[in-house]
Formats: C-alpha cells, sequence, structure tokens
C-alpha cells in the first residue's frame, strides 16, 4: 500500500477534523500517502485534492467542522458519478479510500467498493449517532454538549417566567441527540421519531401531573418526530391550554458546530488510526466502529441496512425522572 485517499461527506460532525489527522499521521508513520479531497465526493468526482503532509494535519484536533469541507453530492448517487469518481482514483494510483460521513456517505462508498473494486473503509462521522454496529458516532455527544448548554440556558428563563418550552433538536430520523439531551436535562418529555408521538398522552400528562406540580417545563422535540416538529406541537399544546405561556426554540446548525469535546476527540483519534491499520490489513467495506470500548469492523452493508434500536430502559428513565 503506497498512496490512499481520504474524504469527509455528508453533514458536518465535531471530530472529523481529528479523525483526518489520526489517518494522514498513522499513514506517514506507516510510509504511505494520503491524498485528500475537498468537498466530500463533488471534489473527488472533479479532482478537487492536495496531497496531506504530518504538517497539514496540525492545529486541527480541537477543531469543528472539516478542514477539507464536505457536501451531500447528488451527481455521486448516479453510476456515472461513480465511475467518474472511479477513474480520478485510478488517475492517482490510490491503493484505497478512507471516508467520513454517515449513512448515505457510507452507501455511496460501498457502491464504489463494488462496481469499481477499489478497497474502502469508513468511519462514523455524524451527530445523529445513528449507525448500526458502533455505541457512538463521532460528533455526536459534543453536539448532546452543545444542545444540553443551550437547553440549560432555556430552563433559567422558562422558569423566571413560568413558561412551557418546547426545544427542537436535530435529528431528521434519529432522536438520540433528543433522548440523551432531555434526560441530561431533566426535560419534562421527550417526541421522538422512533416511538409513536401520541399527542393525547401528552396533553393529559400535562394537565394532570405538570399542571399540578409546576409551573415552568422543557419538552425536547426531536426534529424528525412525525407530529412536524416543535412549533406544530406547541400549536396543538397550546390549543388545549390557551391559558399558558408556551414558546418554541429551534437550535438547528448551533449543534453541529463547535470545538469537538474530550470524548469526540480521542474517539475520532481511535478511528482514522484504525481505519488506515484496516486498509493496511487488506480490509474492505468496513465501518470502523466502537463497541464497549474495543475497536471493532462492521460491513458497511451491516451498519447502513439496520436501524440503531433505542433503548427502552433510556424511555423509561425519563418517564420515572420527569
Ligand atoms: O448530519 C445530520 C443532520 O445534522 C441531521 O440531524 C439533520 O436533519 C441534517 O443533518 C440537516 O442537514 P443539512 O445541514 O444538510 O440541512
Amino acid at each position: 500500500m503506497k498512496k490512499i485517499g481520504i474524504l469527509t461527506s455528508g453533514g458536518d460532525a465535531p471530530g472529523m477534523n481529528a479523525c483526518i489527522r489520526a489517518a494522514v499521521r498513522t499513514a506517514v508513520l506507516n510510509d504511505i500517502k494520503v491524498l485528500g479531497f475537498y468537498r466530500g465526493y463533488e471534489g473527488l468526482i472533479e479532482n478537487d485534492s492536495k496531497e496531506l503532509t504530518r504538517y497539514d494535519v496540525r492545529n486541527i484536533i480541537h477543531r469543528g467542522g472539516t478542514f477539507l469541507k464536505t457536501a451531500r453530492s447528488s451527481d455521486f448517487k448516479t453510476l456515472d458519478g461513480r465511475l467518474r469518481a472511479s477513474k480520478v482514483i485510478r488517475s492517482h494510483g490510490l491503493d484505497g479510500m478512507i471516508v467520513i460521513g454517515g449513512d448515505g456517505s457510507f452507501t455511496g462508498a460501498n457502491l464504489l467498493s463494488i462496481e469499481h473494486d477499489i478497497p474502502v473503509i469508513v468511519c462514523p462521522g455524524t451527530i445523529d449517532n445513528d449507525l448500526f454496529g458502533t455505541d457512538y458516532t463521532i460528533g455526536y455527544q459534543t453536539a448532546v454538549d452543545t444542545a444540553l448548554d443551550a437547553v440549560d440556558n432555556i430552563r433559567d428563563t422558562a422558569a423566571s417566567h413560568n413558561r412551557l418550552f418546547f426545544v427542537e433538536v436535530m435529528g431528521r430520523d434519529a432522536g438520540l441527540i433528543a433522548l440523551r439531551t432531555g434526560i441530561a436535562a431533566g426535560a419534562e418529555g421527550i417526541l421522538i421519531p422512533e416511538t409513536p408521538t401520541d399527542l393525547n398522552q401528552l396533553v393529559n400528562y400535562l394537565k394532570t401531573d405538570f399542571k399540578k406540580k409546576r409551573r415552568s417545563g422543557i419538552i425536547i422535540v426531536a426534529e424528525g418526530d412525525s407530529e412536524g416538529g416543535a412549533y406544530e406541537v406547541a400549536k396543538k399544546v397550546q390549543e388545549q391550554f390557551p391559558n399558558w405561556e408556551t414558546k418554541v426554540t429551534v437550535l438547528g446548525h448551533i449543534q453541529r458546530g463547535g470545538k469537538p469535546n474530550g470524548f469526540d476527540r480521542i474517539l475520532a483519534s481511535r478511528m482514522g488510526h484504525g481505519a488506515l491499520l484496516a486498509l493496511k490489513q487488506g480490509r474492505n467495506r468496513e465501518m470502523i466502529g466502537i463497541k464497549a470500548g474495543k475497536l471493532v469492523h462492521i460491513p458497511i452493508e451491516k451498519a447502513i441496512k439496520h436501524n440503531v434500536a433505542i433503548s427502552q430502559y433510556l424511555l423509561d428513565l425519563v418517564k420515572a425522572l420527569s
């Protein structure tokens, strides 16, 4: 193995830089050259690239976002796009690719490998934590910390004014940010896409338990909740309680930015290192995951085709403590 390519794809996640840094530095140690592609698969197709030395990745371990930039590529979803990408890879004589991203990026990497016989190893980089086969994805813990900071601030003002806040957190298809943020923030309710939302149940809870004991509260709503997000839920609840003061805050992309916390820097460093070694060992079409603290290799197909189960224990915990 003489030379490999690396790129970040899909939504950025705090810790992606640390992952690139680890892969590049491990490559240098093993006398392997690394070509970095900018803007994910878009840059790969257009051959927008630069050779990365160990110096190119200094002073980035603490930075959010990705210095290689990222994109959601529609071209790469086509046979022709992947053919063009494979030609770029061959023209540089690359022996394999490392892709850091989420499930969409993994699907593309898998197809590229199957169609063009190019070894690929992928690292889970998404704040959503929605990939099967790993306990954590790069950026998830930081996103929860960021959301939690915001919710703590909201609670101060909610309590001061006796208001009920609906806070929307990211997660188009996954409620894991909502679940963890909700537990850590002591939220009064959590609505997530993985479990059917029963608005009547929420209204009943607010009518009985909540009305008697409290004057303010926080309901965390995942972006992908079946009721259509925090504004919709707040509107429906407000109709039932016209005299209450309800407010909505959508946290949005502040959860994706910001410097990675210690956990994500270490996770990303282990995964980037593991990805390079996996390629060198001749492994292919696998995701680097972390299970019970140990690095594991999971077939990409498994990582993207299986849903991450939401822990019933954590759901019960929310109920018990609210
Ligand atoms: O990367 C995951 C994620 O942040 C989801 O939680 C969210 O639904 C989506 O990306 C938003 O994507 P974009 O920034 O492209 O609108």
